[in-house]
């Protein structure tokens, strides 16, 4: 499929921004907009050596007028704007309903009504459940067993969306994605977190015993994943995408601590969190099938972040000075 105006939800947050890097060079002639509320996960630095080749938009999924605005004359929208962090959903879940599943269904509608030719959900492996204690790594024709308020709000879009496609005869795709880390990533996530912490010599938060296993992928390829998908994705159809790995909370502390040469004395465990999912595990047979090669193994992907972060640092102390992130650290973490 071919497209020329292509809108990108949330593409000033982490996935969407390093997509909107991945497309303008995949794609030069596009023309990308993106439509962001920059909420404290959004933030225009991560656009900003590509702002005066596409358009920006600041605005709310979740608000019709904003969602046909951005949509008017697009062949294709990426929905990749979200509520993203579990821990939050925790604390506040009404935003995750508000912006992941009412925020899905207005721009559905909004793709309807200014006859956008395809829609592409970014969906989360977390939809599958836990896996814990068996070795299956979930197939797209698994049901879903979301256990987060997170999850649940993610597994409620993905039925609007696949909804949408019978009903109206829209043209939907949906990507599964595992857990991702790469440059831009806001530090609440267990990689920029711990990579961050560890430069303040802070501990790093292990939940639990640190045993939970996760399949971390690199932002790069799951951007150029969704790029394929949107591409030779077969309508109502959803892709897994993951990197096959199988990664510990410890292994990854050990390995953030050993690549910055500080003291594994700075690992914590902390108390879990509640309804902790102990392992996602996604099979991405079916993309590699439509020819997705991945770029990165985890030890060089991680490498090459924690590169990022060192020479970013004013990135993301300006990000962990804001209130929003303070006060996550305090509500969350302080007494853990
Ligand atoms: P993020 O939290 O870093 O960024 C989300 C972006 O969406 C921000 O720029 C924010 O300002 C914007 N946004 C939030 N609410 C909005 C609204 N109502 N209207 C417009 N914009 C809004 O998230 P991320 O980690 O980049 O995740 C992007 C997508 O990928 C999400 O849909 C998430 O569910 C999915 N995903 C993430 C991961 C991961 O490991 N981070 C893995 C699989 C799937
Ligand atoms: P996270 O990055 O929040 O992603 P998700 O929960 O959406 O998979 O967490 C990844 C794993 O790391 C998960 O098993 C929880 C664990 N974790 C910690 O041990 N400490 C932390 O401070 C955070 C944020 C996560």
């Amino acid at each position: 499929m071919n497209f020329k105006r292509v809108v990108v939800t949330g593409g000033a947050g982490f996935i969407g921004a390093n997509y909107v890097h991945y497309a303008l060079s995949a794609h030069p002639d596009w023309q990308i907009v993106v439509l962001d509320k920059l909420t404290y996960a959004g933030n225009l630095e991560n656009l900003e050596s590509v702002m005066n080749r596409i358009e920006f938009i600041q605005g709310d999924i979740a608000n019709p007028v904003d969602a046909r605005k951005a949509l008017r004359g697009a062949d294709a929208v990426l929905n990749f704007a979200a509520e993203s962090h579990v821990d939050r959903s925790l604390l506040d879940p009404g935003a995750f309903v508000r912006t992941n599943v009412e925020g899905t269904l207005v721009l559905l509608e909004a793709a309807r009504q200014e006859g956008v030719k395809r829609f592409l959900q970014v969906s989360t492996d977390e939809v599958y459940g836990d896996l814990h204690g068996t070795d299956h790594h979930s197939l797209e024709t698994d049901p879903f067993r979301p256990r987060s308020p997170y999850s649940a709000s993610k597994a409620g879009a993905e039925h609007l969306v696949f909804a949408h496609g019978i009903s109206h005869g829209l043209d939907v795709v949906v990507t599964r994605g595992s857990n991702t880390y790469g440059p831009y990533q806001y530090p609440e996530k267990i990689i920029p977190l711990f990579i961050t912490n560890a430069l303040e010599d802070k501990p790093l938060p292990l939940y639990g015993d640190g045993s939970a296993v996760r399949d971390y992928m690199h932002a790069y390829d799951h951007a150029s994943g969704i790029d394929l998908v949107l591409h030779r994705g077969g309508s109502g159809e959803a892709y897994n995408l993951g990197a096959r790995e199988q990664i510990s909370g410890v292994q990854v502390a050990d390995a953030i601590l050993a690549a910055l040469g500080k003291p594994p004395s700075l690992k914590q465990f902390v108390t879990d969190r509640p309804g902790h999912d102990y392992r996602y595990s996604v099979d991405p047979a079916k993309a590699e099938a439509l020819g997705w090669v991945r770029r990165y193994a985890f030890s060089e992907g991680l490498s090459e972040t924690i590169r990022w972060y060192l020479q970013n640092r004013a990135w993301w102390q300006r990000v962990r000075a804001k209130k929003e992130h303070q006060s996550l650290m305090q509500t969350w973490y302080e007494g853990r």
